[in-house]
């Protein structure tokens, strides 16, 4: 019974260790076989020139050259060809380039479904980046849990920034387990509902606080405990909206708040960008989430921001996560401090 093919690389070929696609190839009798495999998972059996097998679904490229050789064996015993690997349904979307590969990051603020976080950690997730990611309270575990799954987060956390010690606890954690840090992702905000219902005229002190507390200085403080693990550079994001430039009704106290948040946004690109850390504030249009449930009459919002933005269209998570994921990426290492609009052009109308 064969057991075991001895698969060869060819050496005058660049197919070495990080090339896009790598080659294996093996004599077997008169077959000659031919495996190759390309790092997002998708690979090709060939015997004597002709393909006998593919994989387009494995995990990684070690993932798709076992479930070849494997395909091979039954091949050469006479057995029929499948592939083991089951096409799970999965809400991650299926990106073959794996742009983020090896980076590693943390992403604040998954509520639910329907969080802008889980969107950014869907795209980076997709994108091939490992992801560290928090839920805000045991009442928020049981929504967070199964997306962290879905992500195959490493590192799962408690994180409430009001409770002293869990904001380090996280960063102590990450320190440990993977020693850098590529990327943060802050999508926090809060307000208390009489504070951001009432005017900015009317605002208490105590409330004005909590809403720059929390909404505000924790990005500065996540600044902080990152810049030592990015040691190679890294990049962090805030999550801001278009009522910091402009009196958007309703948006009251929160518009200050992401004013504020913006601009610290520049100071530490300022400060941080000679070590190669980027700082960046992503502004979405308007989108149904649990945070925007605090905001009056938000659905006119929505209406408003569909008739007047020039791609005539609301966006989703989905394109606000892959616009974030595209900054953390190398090729935009040359940019910093910025805020990106992701509102469908929305800003630069009348
Ligand atoms: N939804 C929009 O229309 C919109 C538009 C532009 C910007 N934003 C911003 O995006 C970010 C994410 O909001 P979202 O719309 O995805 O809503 P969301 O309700 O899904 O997310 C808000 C998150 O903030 C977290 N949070 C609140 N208080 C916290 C605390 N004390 N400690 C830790 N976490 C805390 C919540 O747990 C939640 O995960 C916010 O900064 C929000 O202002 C939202």
């Amino acid at each position: 019974m064969m057991s075991k093919v001895d698969w060869k690389t060819d050496e005058t070929l660049a197919v070495g260790k990080g090339a896009t696609v790598q080659e294996f190839f093996a004599t077997v009798g008169s077959n000659k076989l031919q495996i190759d495999v390309a790092p997002w998972g998708e690979g090709h059996l060939k015997v004597n020139g002709r393909e006998i097998g593919k994989v387009d679904n494995a995990k990684d490229r070690r993932q798709a050259f076992r479930e070849l050789d494997k395909m091979a064996i039954r091949y050469l015993m006479g057995q029929p060809l499948k592939s083991d690997i089951k096409r799970k349904s999965s809400m991650i979307p299926a990106v073959k380039a794996k742009l983020l590969e090896g980076k590693k990051g943390l992403i604040v603020g998954i509520a639910n479904e329907n969080s802008i976080a889980w969107g950014c950690a869907k795209a980076f997730r997709a994108f091939g980046a490992e992801v560290a990611v928090t839920y805000l309270n045991d009442k928020a575990k049981k929504y967070v849990e199964p997306l962290a799954r879905e992500l195959e987060s490493p590192i799962v956390m408690p994180l409430d920034v009001g409770v002293p010690g869990q904001l380090e606890a996280v960063f102590k954690r990450i320190s440990k387990e993977w020693g850098q840090l590529d990327f943060v992702v802050h999508s926090i905000a809060f307000s208390p509902k009489e504070t951001l219902q009432g005017g900015v005229v009317d605002v208490p002190r105590d409330g004005f606080l909590t809403t720059m507390d929390v909404s505000c200085w924790t990005f500065i403080r996540m600044a902080h405990l990152a810049e030592p693990l990015m040691k190679k550079g890294g990049t962090l994001f805030t999550m801001s909206y278009y009522g910091s430039q402009m009196v958007v009704k309703n948006y009251n106290i929160m518009g200050v708040a992401k004013a504020a948040l913006e601009c610290a946004v520049r100071y530490l690109a300022a400060e941080l960008g000679p070590k190669g850390i980027r700082v960046h504030a992503i502004s979405p249009g308007p989108l149904a989430t649990r945070a925007a449930s605090g905001i009056p009459e938000f659905d006119a919002l929505l209406d408003k921001a569909k008739a007047k933005a020039p791609a005539r269209s609301l966006v989703s998570i989905d394109d606000v996560g892959v616009a974030t994921a595209f900054l953390a990426h190398d090729a935009a290492r040359l940019i910093t401090g910025e805020t990106l609009y992701v509102d469908g052009g929305y800003h630069i109308i009348d």
